[in-house]
This record gives structure tokens, sequence and C-alpha cells, in this order.
């Protein structure tokens, strides 16, 4: 399998958890290198389901290592809980769980100020956050005001921490937003790191070792999806990452040619969770059907996701950025119960045809999808176990969205759990 990087190619939520999972079967590491606990990676194995936000998805399985990388912008107290959660259900990870002493800190007061922020946009305007801090966190490294992992381990960690804590809140004075308690604050954190010290380290020279392993498998797994890429996302609207395989030599210090391959992970129709443009939403009852049947609730944040067709422009074009190549195509037992589907090869806008993703987002908001129609399959495709026995319709599905993304689809998923997973030649 060698070292591999899993993107989500739409909007997040493709089911990246579900495929690393699956992955980690083979794999002797699973390294996270952006974002933070904004992700919502849900595992589900037999009656468990596991909700991971900064644990790597591999934490499951025995033996995999584990790194959260230096790119990431970690919430100890969030840490500390999920880790503690994990442990309590039985989850043993001391010895394989390593997080890098180079990763930026989100604190309380990048919280604070991601919901005032929000908070003070007008509707049309505000981004739809999760209000985990994550752009405040990220701001500050870019600052260079960030503290980071592994200052925890100073002995001035107290008065570096009261030091921000006071100039965050004359900023969040400024907003007209509550102020923090330093004192409170330094009792939770003090709390949060003695949990978590016996995992920060310098993961760079392990994980260059493990990449250069002859017989390592490396899976990076990535957070979010290609289009709320802080670059190459519909910005404004995106988070404050580089969610693509670019992300992966700069969020986990590896150089960028041992990555060997990279796999994309997209529903088999498309959603949404927060603001900003969606040019394949449907606001009708196909859109409904859609998310009641995909259950299609944020992971994180329990917000309902927006719903709509496959959107072919937006795979085209996160499999250029990404070098993706090939897919996992998730969640294909959603459109089980759909008479027609439909796929959006082309937008036209202003009198135009784009086959690509148009960088403005006022023009974006202007695309309208054209739609190629296709006959559904009517029946359950739950129980297949193989290509083969998909049905007709399923199977031509299958190789209509790889013609018309140029990638080929070397996984299918057709349920939630490991078993239903089905794997292609390519
Ligand atoms: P991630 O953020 O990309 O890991 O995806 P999420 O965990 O946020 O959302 C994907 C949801 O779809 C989770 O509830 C998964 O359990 C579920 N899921 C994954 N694959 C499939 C599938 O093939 N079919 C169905 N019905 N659900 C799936
Ligand atoms: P996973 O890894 C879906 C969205 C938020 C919001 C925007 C910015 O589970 O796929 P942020 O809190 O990052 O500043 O919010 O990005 N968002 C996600 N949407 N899946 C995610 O992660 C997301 N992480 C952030 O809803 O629109
Ligand atoms: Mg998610």
């Amino acid at each position: 399998m060698a070292n591999t990087v899993l993107i989500g190619a739409q909007w997040g939520d493709e089911g990246k958890g579900k495929v690393i999972d699956v992955l980690t079967a083979r794999a002797n590491w699973v390294v996270r290198y952006q974002g933070g606990n904004n992700a919502g990676h849900t595992v589900e194995i037999g009656d468990q389901k596991y909700v991971l936000h900064l644990a790597p998805s591999g934490i499951l399985r025995p033996g995999v290592n584990c790194v959260i990388g230096n790119g990431l912008v970690v919430d100890p107290l969030g840490l500390a809980e999920e880790l503690q959660d994990l442990e309590k259900r039985g989850i043993e990870f001391r010895g394989r769980l390593f997080v890098s002493d180079r990763a930026h800190l989100v604190l309380q007061y990048h919280k604070a100020l991601d919901g005032a922020r929000e908070a003070r946009l007008e509707s049309g305007k505000k981004i739809g956050t999760t209000k985990r801090g994550i752009g405040p966190a990220y701001s500050d490294k870019a600052d260079r005001t960030g503290l980071r992992m592994g200052d925890a381990l100073e002995e001035n960690f107290e008065s570096m921490l009261r030091e921000r804590i006071a100039s965050k809140n004359a900023v969040l004075a400024i907003m007209g937003a509550d102020l923090l308690d330093a004192d409170e604050l330094v009792v939770k954190y003090n709390e949060a790191f003695d949990y978590l010290k016996p995992f920060i380290c310098d993961a760079v020279p392990m994980l260059n070792a493990a990449v250069r392993d002859p017989s390592g498998n490396v899976i990076f797994e990535g957070a979010q999806g290609v289009m709320l890429d802080v670059d190459f996302g519909t910005y404004p609207f995106v988070t404050s990452s580089s969610t693509g395989a670019g992300g992966v030599a700069a969020g986990a210090g590896i150089p960028p040619h041992c990555v060997d391959e990279v796999i994309g992970i997209v529903k088999a129709y498309t959603t949404r969770v927060g603001e900003g443009p969606f040019p394949t939403e449907l606001l009708d009852e196909d859109g409904k059907k859609m998310g009641s049947v995909g259950r299609e609730f944020g992971a994180t944040t329990g917000r309902p996701r927006r719903c709509g067709w496959f959107d072919a422009v937006v795979a085209r074009y996160s499999a250029m950025i990404g070098g993706i190549n090939r897919w996992a195509l998730m969640k294909m037992d959603v459109l089980d119960g759909f008479e027609t589907i439909k796929v959006c090869v082309a937008y036209e806008c202003d009198g135009e045809r784009l086959q690509t993703v148009p960088a403005s987002i006022s023009r974006l908001s202007r695309c309208k999808p054209v739609y190629e129609e296709f006959k559904g399959w009517n029946c359950s495709t739950r129980d297949a176990t193989a290509f083969e026995e998909l049905p007709e319709q399923a199977r031509k599905y299958v190789r209509w969205i790889e013609e018309l993304t140029g990638v080929p689809v070397s996984i299918l998923s057709v349920g939630p759990n490991r078993a239903s997973t089905i794997f292609l030649e390519t």
C-alpha cells in the first residue's frame, strides 16, 4: 500500500473516517496533518460508533501508530476529553499515539473569538464555522503569536498563557464579548496537560523514518475537503488550512516525494455543512430524502447538512489539485431509492459554459449546474459484497462517474460498517 494520502474531495464529511478505518487493517501509521477538532470522522465497528475529532482514525486498530502532526491546531481540553473517553471505552493507545510538539494550540480565547466574530457578521456573511477556534488559532500561527504543544512542557508556560489571555481579553472587550478568567483557565489547562504530556514529542524524525521504511504503510488522514481548502476552496467560506494532498509535506514534515498515492473520497452525491455557495444544492424533496436516508447531520456540531447531486466539476477540480489516483465512492446505498439520479457535468455562468470551479465567490454563486440524468437502480445495494452483485444501473453509475472525472473508482461503500465495502480492480 505504501504511503497513501486520503483526502475529502467535496465539502467534508465524505466518509473519510470509514475508509481510513478499513484501510488501516494494512497500515502501520495513521497521521493527521491539518485541521483540528472541527473534523468529525465517524467509524462504525459492529454496534459501536466512534466519532473522532483529533485522534487519527487508526486509533481503533490495536498496534497502529497514530500521529497528530505539526500542521494541526489542537485544543488540549478537547483532545484530553476525547482520549479519556476512548480509554473509558477500552481503546488502548499508550505508546502508539504521538502528538507533535510543533502543533499549535487552540485556546479558549480562540473559541471565544471565533464565536464573537461570527456573531457580529450579518446574515449572508457568516461562515457557519464549527466555533472550535480554528480560524483564530491558524491566524495566530501565521501572525507568530501562537503557542505550541511543546510550550506546555516549558517552565514558563503559565506566564506565556496569562500574557496571551490578557491581550486577547482586550480584543474580546472591543468586540463586546465576555472576558476570560485566566486563573480558571490555568487550572483547566494544567489538568489537561498533566494528562497529555506523555504523548507530546518530536514527531518529525519518527515520521521520516516511517515514510522511508520499505515495509511501511503510512496513511495520511485528511480532514475537511478540497472545497474547504483555504486556497482552493470556496473562499472565504472555507476552513483555515490546506486540506488537500498539498498540505501533507508542510503538515507532517515529510518530503512531498515520499507520498506514493492519493485517494480521493467522494460521496455518490454531495453535502455541505455551513454557509457558502453549493451549485448542486437541492432545496426540494430529493434533497430532504438524501438528508434523511443518509442521516446527514454534522458529526461535530449536529447541524443538518445541505444535500445535492454529485458535482463532477468539483470532483475533477479536486482530482486535478490533489493528484487523486483513485476514488473511494461512498454512500452509494443512499441513492437506492431514487427513480432518477442527476450529475452536474458543467456549470453555466453569465452565458458561458465552465468546466472548472471559478475563484470568484460571486461568480460561483451565479453558476447553474448543467445536469445529465441517469435512471436509478431502485433496489437495495446494502448487501452487495462484490461489484458484480450490484444492480446493473448502479454499476453503470460508477463507470459513468469514472468517465466524467477521469479517475477510477477503487473502493465503493454501501453502508457505514466495515463489511459494507467493495474493492474494485483498477
Ligand atoms: P468524514 O468526516 O469524512 O469522516 O465523514 P463523517 O463521519 O462526518 O460522515 C459520514 C457519515 O456517513 C458517517 O455517519 C458514517 O458512518 C456514514 N457512512 C460512511 N460510509 C457510508 C456508506 O457507504 N453508507 C451509509 N449509509 N453511510 C455511510
Ligand atoms: P470533516 O473532517 C464538514 C466547515 C464548517 C464551516 C467551515 C469553516 O469531518 O470532513 P471552521 O470551524 O473550520 O472554521 O469552519 O468549514 N467544516 C467542515 N464541514 N466537515 C468538516 O470536517 C468540517 N470542518 C469544518 O462547517 O462551513
Ligand atoms: Mg465529518
